[in-house]
């Protein structure tokens, strides 16, 4: 059962070993999608706010509150927040062990940071606890969101590499679901529910763990690092088949070409890797422009916000838990065949639509210290799963799998770290910015965020290459060296290149 040959001559077999691989190693995933899913929350329950922060609380009771002020707090977006930044420094450093120790080590490394990290604020005295916490937290997201996504990459046969890196994300909204829920389940458990919800992300950190033990090192990097009969062992045991030599051929070469690249750093700012760089980067700083964190990790106050109480707002956030999750499943199946383009375009539409949607609906319904009548409130709740749904099956899996297929293998990890980077860097700044711009700009934020979303779709019609069905290696020559406007970048001096794969 479960035989397959498949194209580009590399044969290979589904063994459970290698399914076990690909679901402890996703498991990377659930660690980041829980906490992206916890921290909103947890910000909402009133013994949280008591415990370390008074003054919120104490805001949020008052009888004339302001509907979009309630919650502007810089230490309390700082709670949320200080993960991604940690998390954008951290990879950097992992793409360094990554390259240097493997993969695998990595993942490792990842589990016990954010095993350490979810413990110390779960059992928090202090405010500086649990930031530190969340700290330690966000140097394993960095981890993991660097190493998960290549490990994917790596061992995934060669067709099936998108919908296996999407397992990635796939296992990202089953966190933030899950999160959902565990919220759901503790709210009414006082005083102690946050932390509860915060305690239990040691439950993915431990799947990891123990993954982190089971999986195999990839077959690059054994071969990277000069380690052949070992990579010919792992090979022989991801594929199922005694013999590999073809595909092992290939990974030598792939790797004795990237050697000749002593530093990625600096290849990296030649003028041929513009057009990877530029792409990886902004498909994860506009996957995070269109406001989708401001929806996963402010769900459940913003639908208090419209009006909703504690828990009718978190079942909110339990339904667009479900979209998203379901969703994501569409691109898994889709994005080796409808195309990375037409799926980034029509999300585009339907974001633009339900964010402009819902920012008038604001406008014009919700003043300071009102609430929406309930049809409208429910509306906003439906235009909000119309968004996550686009976004679900769109801008959040190739905003991973886009910078991991783009990158010549010389500049990968390095590359990769640049994309990654901008994703915790912008993922931060919405973290620590939204509620302020909320009160700030109260229901013209999303409009501001329908703009950026033409911007995207503008970006996706003039610069993104389409990349379907075309194998990583040939990258260069099949799509950067025909593209209209990156063309220019790829006639350099460059042999490599131009001497093609
Ligand atoms: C993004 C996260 C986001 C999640 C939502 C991921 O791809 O990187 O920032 O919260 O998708 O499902």
């Amino acid at each position: 059962m479960g035989a397959s040959k498949n194209g580009d001559n590399y044969p290979w077999r589904v063994t459970p070993y290698i399914v076990i691989c690909w679901v402890l190693a996703a498991c990377g995933g659930l660690m980041f999608g829980y906490d992206i899913g916890i921290s909103g929350g947890v910000t909402g329950m009133d013994d949280f706010l008591k415990e370390f922060f008074p003054k919120v609380y104490e805001r949020k009771q008052h009888a004339q509150e302001n509907n979009y002020c309630k919650y502007d707090n810089q230490y309390l977006q700082l709670f949320t927040s200080s993960l991604y930044l940690s998390a954008l420094v951290s990879s950097f450093l992992a793409s360094k062990v990554c390259t240097v120790k493997g993969r695998k080590p990595s993942i490792l490394i990842s589990s016990l940071f954010f095993l350490v990290g979810s413990a110390l604020s779960a059992l928090s005295q202090r405010l500086w606890m649990v930031i530190i916490g969340r700290v330690l937290m966000g140097v394993g997201v960095g981890f993991g969101n660097e190493a998960v996504p290549l490990f994917l990459s790596e061992i995934a046969p060669v067709q099936y590499r998108g919908a296996i890196n999407i397992l990635f994300q796939l296992l990202v909204t089953v966190g933030i679901l899950v999160a959902n829920l565990v919220n759901f389940a503790t709210l009414n458990i006082h005083p102690i529910g946050w932390r509860i919800s915060l305690g239990l992300a040691i439950i993915p950190a431990i799947l990891l763990l123990i993954g982190s033990i089971i999986i195999t090192e990839t077959p690059t990097s054994l071969i990277e690092r000069d380690r052949y009969d070992e990579g010919r062992e792992v090979l022989r045991k991801i594929r199922g088949i005694e013999n590999v030599e073809a595909e092992l051929q290939q990974i030598k070469e792939a790797c004795a070409e990237a050697k000749l690249v002593k530093h990625p750093y600096k290849e990296l700012r030649k003028k041929q890797s513009v057009p990877p760089l530029v792409i990886g980067v902004l498909m994860q700083v506009f996957q995070q422009m269109t406001g989708i964190n401001a929806v996963m990790f402010y769900a459940p106050i913003l639908f208090q916000t419209v009006g909703f109480k504690n828990d009718g707002s978190l079942l909110s956030a339990v339904i667009i838990g479900l979209v998203n999750v379901f969703s994501t499943l569409v691109s898994v199946f889709g994005v080796d065949r409808i195309g990375r383009r037409v799926l980034l375009l029509q999300a585009c539409l339907q974001m633009f639509i339900s964010q402009t949607a819902i920012g008038i609906i604001l406008i014009v319904k919700l003043t300071e210290t009102n609430t929406l009548p309930k049809g409208a409130a429910i509306l906003v709740v439906l235009l909000t799963c119309l968004f996550v749904m686009s976004f679900a099956w769109s801008w959040g899996p190739l905003g991973w799998l886009i910078p991991s297929e783009t990158f010549p293998i010389e500049t990968r990890t390095a590359g990769f770290a640049f994309a990654v980077s901008s994703n915790m860097f912008f993922t931060f700044l919405i973290a620590q910015a939204f509620l302020s711009m909320l009160c700030h700009m109260r229901a013209y934020i999303f409009i501001f965020f329908s703009g950026w979303i033409v911007v995207m779709a503008f970006f996706v019609v003039f610069l993104l290459p389409e990349t379907k069905g075309v194998p990583i290696d040939a990258v260069a020559d099949r799509v950067w060296k025909k593209h209209p406007v990156w063309k220019k970048f790829m006639d350099v001096d460059d042999q490599k290149h131009e001497n093609g794969a």
